[in-house]
């Protein structure tokens, strides 16, 4: 008989590891499927259930999302399981090592570093002062966004969860990309490593039928291949485009007779050159980096350690944050990712040095668990989490944010 990967964990650990409690507390700590399995439960969370339905089809009416994040998080857990477990917080604990899946590689401590690493800073709360209505927009390459979070790349969602015959790769992406629109804000098109020019070709659909409004991502591959994508992406209007260059450690997912390599100098500055779009490179963590990456043309960086996916023990992208800021700030967009849980963090982040933050797990539960609409749910709620963070901190615009808000 086959078995689970929790079975298998199980099995292979000899009995009931911390890991498991870890995983078992967060799913029922989120009321997984266990309890509802009582009987009394069942039936009024069926009614609960009916009266959210018929709360959702009045306010659908109305032209208003009724969806809530609870329910949200519920379908994609019941989706995503055992994949992810949809913890309450999305911290890297439970699913430490698991790539494939939603986890940080190997000992699972560099996407824990991104929480621990912003969990550092705290925010100096001040209430005298003028700052009655935060303004949280921004533009963005000639884009204008109603706040500076924005979808992370996130690509391969549905092999990565294990959602074949649930969700597909169009839909979550529709969801994403859709999603971060209705909530005034952009998302990103994947590349995945292991997908022919043809599959990369209908995501780009998706690109097109929201021209404009949403960006794309190419792997690292050849000069050739890359060069091939950016001409897709010019003809589908995106906005802009982004390299993530530190995928080049994950050469042995490529297909045969297909390669993700690091790139010199010499080949980042052929591919700035190639193209008018603002050209992005995801996955700067040194101020060295990110004063070559000026110099080589690009118009933005991301300072990002990819979620803790591709290599361990990386620190925390909050933690590199202001010294790259400190040194390349002005010159160059300064986007920064890991972590972004709350408006707290993008507001940390901003103090930071970043001009944007990406947020990449809760919005991937987002779109599994609800399509666009859970999407602009979760962003929704971020930018009303930031406006808090700014008026208690006297913040009138994330443009201008001043590091002495952090303790
Ligand atoms: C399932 C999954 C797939 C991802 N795929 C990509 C990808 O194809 N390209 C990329 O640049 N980053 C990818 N990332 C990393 C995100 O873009 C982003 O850097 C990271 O998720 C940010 O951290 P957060 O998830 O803690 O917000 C992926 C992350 C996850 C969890």
């Amino acid at each position: 008989m086959s078995q689970t990967r929790d079975e298998q964990e199980i099995r292979s650990e000899g009995g009931f590891s911390r890991r498991d409690f870890i995983k078992t507390a967060a799913a029922v700590g989120a009321g997984v499927l266990a309890v509802q399995a009582v009987g009394g439960v069942r039936e009024a969370n069926a009614a609960e259930e009916a009266k959210k339905e018929a709360a959702a089809a009045t306010a659908a009416a109305a032209g208003k999302s009724a969806l809530k994040l609870d329910q949200v998080l519920k379908v994609a857990r019941e989706k995503m399981y055992p994949r992810c477990r949809v913890c309450p917080e999305c911290d890297g604990v439970a699913c430490s090592g698991e790539v494939p899946g939603m986890g940080g590689i190997d000992s699972g401590a560099a996407f824990r570093n991104n929480l621990t690493a912003l969990e550092k800073y705290k925010l100096k709360m001040v209430t005298f002062h003028e700052v009655k209505k935060p303004d949280t927009s921004i533009t963005l390459f000639g884009v204008k966004l109603s706040m500076p979070i924005m979808s992370a790349v996130t690509g391969g969602v549905t092999y990565n969860m294990g959602l074949q015959g649930k969700v597909s790769e169009e839909e979550y992406m529709e969801g994403i990309v859709a999603g971060c629109i209705q909530a005034g804000t952009i998302g990103f098109a994947a590349d995945g490593i292991g997908d022919p020019l043809a599959v990369y070709e209908t995501r780009l659909k998706t690109v097109a039928k929201y021209r404009g409004q949403a960006a794309a991502q190419i792997k690292p591959r050849t000069q050739a291949e890359i060069i091939e994508r950016i001409r897709l992406i010019e003809q589908a209007g995106a906005p802009f485009f982004a390299i993530d260059i530190d995928s080049a450690g994950r050469a042995s997912r490529a297909l045969p007779g297909r390669t993700v390599e690091p790139k010199s100098l010499k080949q980042l500055k052929e591919i700035a050159k190639s193209t008018k779009l603002p050209f992005i490179i995801k996955g700067i963590m040194t101020v060295d980096e990110a004063k070559k990456a000026i110099d080589v043309g690009a118009a933005g960086i991301v300072v990002s350690n990819h979620g803790g996916r591709v290599l361990d023990h990386t620190p925390g992208s909050a933690q590199v944050l202001a010294a790259i800021a400190d040194s390349v700030k002005g010159k160059i967009v300064i986007l920064s990712d890991g972590g972004i849980r709350y408006g707290a963090d993008v507001l940390k982040s901003l103090a930071l040095g970043a001009d944007a933050v990406l947020v990449g797990r809760p919005l991937i539960r987002g779109s599994v668990g609800g399509g666009p609409e859970g999407v602009a749910l979760i962003l929704k709620k971020m930018q009303g989490e930031l406006v808090v963070s700014m008026t208690l901190t006297g913040t009138a615009d994330v443009k201008k944010v001043s590091r002495s808000i952090l303790v």
